[in-house]
């Protein structure tokens, strides 16, 4: 395990205190580091209308367009659980992106150029795994479909 896949988890685990989950009882960080090795972070963001919330990683990913823009994102850590009374976030599970969030990475891995690694934790942090975003969404949609459509249609 590389120490700086290590160290993001720990930002994006401390980024899960700040979450804001009610209503799921569920906190999420993100961290989101650039070639330059600057980081971004977010947390899961929910409100009284459930389906509205927003996920850790698009809250990060928005961070990190402002901070150092899209196109130098190399890597993204993620971890989440139950956030105890006493500050600790819990939990055994892999927090792995959710569907919405792999297709956000993947859009970022287009405009990066790069097939972005993606760090996995539970929520206590013992447990860590390292995939690249075309594992977690394998054969998906994104805007290389759109611009073959573009092609056909000028009779390329
Ligand atoms: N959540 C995230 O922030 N990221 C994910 O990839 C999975 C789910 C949030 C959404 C909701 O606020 C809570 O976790 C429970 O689903």
């Amino acid at each position: 395990m590389s120490e700086t896949a290590r160290a993001l988890v720990d930002r994006a685990r401390a980024a899960a205190l700040r979450a804001y989950a009610p209503y799921s009882g569920f906190s999420v960080g993100c961290a989101v580091e650039s070639s330059s090795g600057d980081i971004a972070v977010g947390a899961n963001m929910e409100n009284a209308c459930y389906r509205l919330g927003v996920c850790a990683e698009i809250s990060a990913l928005t961070a990190a367009a402002q901070a150092f823009g899209l196109g130098q994102i190399v890597r993204i850590a993620v971890s989440g659980g139950h956030l105890r009374e006493d500050g600790r976030l819990t939990g055994h599970m892999l927090v792995t992106p959710c569907g919405g969030c792999r297709q956000a990475i993947l859009e970022a891995a287009h405009v990066a150029g790069r097939d972005i690694e993606v760090v996995s934790a539970n929520g206590d942090g013992s447990e860590l795994r390292l995939m690249r975003i075309s594992e977690l969404i394998p054969f998906g949609f994104g805007p290389a479909n759109l611009s073959d459509a573009d092609r056909v249609d000028a009779g390329g």
